[in-house]
């Protein structure tokens, strides 16, 4: 997803807004660039790859300016090269950065071809600095050809405008992709989101989708897509609380994987009360008594939480759960009823489809939470009713600790909907408490596994491809653990069902393809016992991540077996979500990629 940093301040904004950038890498990027306006010119740096080469550029060809925009580019139309970089100029007298995708633009393109403008860039962005251009060359004044431009928009777009003729003007647009406004004291920030300003000011504006603002060193004007004036509040962001770094820690995932004891611990405090073992009954948006059922959407990890959830919610609550992915939910067009409620689960509160997916079943006239980490996101706002993940920013690209949070806030949840709906037993909520409580201790002593573990991983990086099996709530992270492997180190991976791998995937096995099993002595471990067997029987390579029971009763030669402390059944994948975080991290540390920023991806994904 791309960051976008302007400023209009009293000193030179170049550095400034690169150090900025610096606190948006986490949501990956493939180019970046500066422009800012000098003595009524326009200039910019624009560099491939990391802000590393930005700011190389910058010190070989310093840039001045009091007024400046700057964007790190997660490519959707062009490749990732200098040209295509952003901020974008159209006749040296409008710059422009843009997060998002313009749906229409190569209706545009052809519009202003015909015009006779000429395109640097393969850009969807550029169109916008050319309409905005046109304007001017028509006579507008530089605001209203901002406003005439933005009204041809169709699709998703953050954006951040400067013009050669006014130093003091910055215009801003919001139509899905997030937008912060800083109050500063004679400057004025934005931001993709209040991490890029939080060593600028805690107070910030946030745009709503179809606003466009006017910003000056004095102050703003926010209107709506009619030119009408509104207001929207300044908050106190949380601000100083996102400027972290990763300790000493190699990368923010192994800082992130570590925190989890201590976010996990914070987290579950928020829902259950340790003393009275029991979960706190604060007001929700949705009585589970009365409903029949609850449809929960989200994106790749966050959606495999929720499919650990629905074993929970349906064994414990017996309540029916529809669960999707949400660029599938959102077009499915799930009936819903009146009694029916719905969950959204996400790390940044950002992400397109899930927040699509919300948008539907608002249209459904459902009652809506929202499990998110940052409260001040988009979903949050959106939702009825918000419950916290209290992870802490989560900077490295593939979630760990939000992953672990979400399950707890889910298993707490599921808990609470038991309890309402009379299907446990006041002593059977105390045990599910007990267990949840020891959860914090249990990844603790998990944490000790990781010189196995980084054995293990160094065994896989000879390996092309990889399966995960696991049965129950270990399905689901069976499939976790082939996502963080596959997208931080670039090995394939796949998670399946245990019992489905006689039905295709045990055509695959052979002494090349290590098979990793997750497998708590539970109550069906005996069938995945058989499916080792089954493995064990083609030559297949198997490591067992099981407890001090399922190593003594497996019977298998492994090639390793991750003995995990004994803990309940409910709280497993909780616990056994650490092993599979720990031999990502450490295949991709052994692979040399890029840990916390893995190519391709981005920390949010607020483009469909
Ligand atoms: C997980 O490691 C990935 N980074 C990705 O699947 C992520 O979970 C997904 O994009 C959803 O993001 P969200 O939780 O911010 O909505």
């Amino acid at each position: 997803m791309c960051g976008i940093v302007a400023i209009v301040g009293n000193t030179p904004v170049a550095p400034l807004i690169v150090d900025a950038l610096k606190r948006l890498e986490y949501r990956g990027y493939d180019s970046a660039g500066v422009a800012t306006i000098h003595g009524g010119r326009l200039d910019r740096r624009r560099a491939e790859g990391k802000l590393v080469n930005l700011e190389r550029r910058i010190a070989d060809q310093p840039l001045t300016g009091t007024i400046g925009i700057g964007h790190t580019r997660w490519a959707t139309h062009g490749v990732p090269n200098e040209t295509n970089a952003h901020p974008h100029f159209s006749n040296d007298d409008v710059a422009i950065v843009h997060n998002g995708i313009i749906e229409n633009f190569a209706e545009l393109r052809a519009e202003l071809l015909a015009d006779g403008y000429t395109f640097a860039s393969q850009t969807d962005t550029e169109v916008v600095a050319h309409l905005i251009s046109r304007e001017l060359a028509r006579g507008s004044a530089a605001v209203d050809a901002a406003f005439a431009a933005l009204k041809r928009l169709e699709g998703a777009f953050a954006l951040a405008i400067i013009f050669r003729g006014d130093e003091d003007l910055i215009v801003g647009a919001r139509n899905g992709p997030p937008l912060a406004i800083g109050h500063g004291d004679g400057e004025m920030f934005l931001g993709s989101d209040a991490i890029a300003l939080a060593p600028f000011t805690n107070a910030v504006t946030y745009l709503e989708d179809g606003d466009w603002a006017v910003v000056r060193r004095g102050g703003l004007e926010i209107f709506d897509m009619n030119g009408h004036r509104v207001e929207r509040a300044q908050q106190q962001s949380i601000g100083t609380k996102f400027l972290v770094d990763k300790g000493n820690h190699r990368h923010f995932m192994e800082k992130e994987i570590h925190e989890q004891p201590e976010v996990i611990s914070h987290t579950l405090s928020h829902y259950i009360d340790f003393a009275e073992r029991t979960t706190k009954s604060d007001a929700i948006p949705f009585d589970f008594a009365n409903l029949d059922r609850i449809a929960i959407s989200a994106c790749g990890t966050a959606y495999l939480a929720g499919l650990v959830s629905k074993y929970w919610f349906e064994r414990l609550a017996r309540l029916p759960v529809d669960i999707d992915i949400a660029s599938e939910f959102r077009y499915r067009e799930m009936p819903l009823s009146k009694r029916s409620a719905a969950l959204f689960v996400s790390q940044s509160g950002e992400t397109a489809d899930t927040l699509a997916s919300l948008r539907y079943c608002r249209q459904q006239g459902v009652a809506i939470g929202a499990i998110v980490n940052v409260q001040e996101s988009t979903i949050a706002r959106e939702s009825d009713g918000i419950f916290p993940t209290l992870a802490g920013p989560e900077i490295g690209v593939a979630s760990t600790k939000a992953f672990t949070c979400q399950l707890s806030v889910l298993a707490s949840l599921a808990l609470r909907a038991a309890k309402e709906r009379g299907t446990i037993s006041a002593e059977e909520e105390k045990a599910h408490v007990r267990a949840l409580t020891e959860a914090p201790r249990y990844t603790s002593q998990v944490l000790k596994l990781e010189q196995q573990v980084e054995k293990v991983a160094r065994e896989l990086t000879h390996y092309k491809h990889v399966l995960y099996l696991g049965r129950d709530t270990n399905y689901p992270l069976a499939m976790e653990g082939a996502l963080k492997l596959k997208e931080i180190s670039y090995i394939h991976a796949e998670g399946y069902a245990a019992g489905e791998l006689k039905h295709g995937p045990i055509a695959l096995i052979d002494e090349n393809m290590p098979v990793i099993v997750i497998a708590p002595h539970d109550h069906i471990f005996d069938k995945t016992v058989s499916n080792m067997q089954e493995v064990a029987a083609r030559g297949g390579k198997i490591i067992l991540i099981t407890d001090r029971k399922g190593a003594e009763r497996a019977g298998i030669d492994t090639l390793e077996t991750i003995v995990m402390p004994d803990v309940p059944q409910f709280v497993a994948p909780i616990v056994y979500a650490l092993p599979i975080q720990m031999l990502a991290y450490y295949t991709a540390v052994f692979m040399g990629t890029d840990v916390d920023q893995p190519r391709n991806l981005a920390k949010s994904v607020t483009v469909e």
